[in-house]
């Protein structure tokens, strides 16, 4: 019995190492979350060529991760973060710019849901939309890979 219970208390201090980690290392965090946003787009980029069949729930989940994810990026800028990160001094100078912008990635992503249902007809435009994001923050804000 004791045993066990010390089992448990290992396994909930491995679980909270765990989630420390994340929130300890910003750079981290925001890092997997535009990785996440990257793969949402494998998805959505392909589907609106016509490359890639039209799956309404796959373009849905898609759509949901971008407009999460991106509302969530800018709380993970601690003053300090920049570390060796890809992130540019600029964020923290124009901190409620780059806030706008995450917001509007977020909200863009969350409009063309209400396209999904329509095919490929609505979708594309509303992919445009979400897609013009990506490269107007990254060359203000992201370093030149
Ligand atoms: C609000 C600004 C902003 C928007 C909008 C934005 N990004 Fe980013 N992105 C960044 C910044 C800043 C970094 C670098 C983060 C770092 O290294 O700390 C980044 C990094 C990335 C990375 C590399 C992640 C890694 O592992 O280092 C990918 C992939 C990415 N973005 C994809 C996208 C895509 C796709 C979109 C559009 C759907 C997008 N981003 C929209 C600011 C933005």
């Amino acid at each position: 019995m004791k045993k066990r219970v010390l089992g448990l208390v290992a396994l909930s201090m491995l679980a909270m190492a765990g989630t420390s980690t994340a929130q300890d290392d910003p750079i981290k965090a925001r890092e997997t979350l535009m990785e996440q946003i990257g793969d949402a787009m494998k998805v959505l980029g392909p589907t609106a060529q016509g490359k890639m069949g039209y799956d309404a729930a796959k373009v849905s989940a898609a759509l949901t991760t971008i407009s999460t994810n991106a509302a969530d990026f800018p709380n993970h800028f601690p003053d300090g973060s920049i570390g060796n990160s890809d992130a540019l001094p600029a964020i923290w100078e124009n901190k409620a710019d780059f806030e706008t912008r995450s917001k509007k990635l977020s909200d863009d992503a969350k409009a063309a849901m209400a396209s999904v249902d329509g095919g490929l007809d609505t979708f594309k435009p509303a992919f445009g939309a979400v897609a013009a994001n990506c490269k107007s923050c990254h060359e203000k804000y992201r370093k030149p890979s």
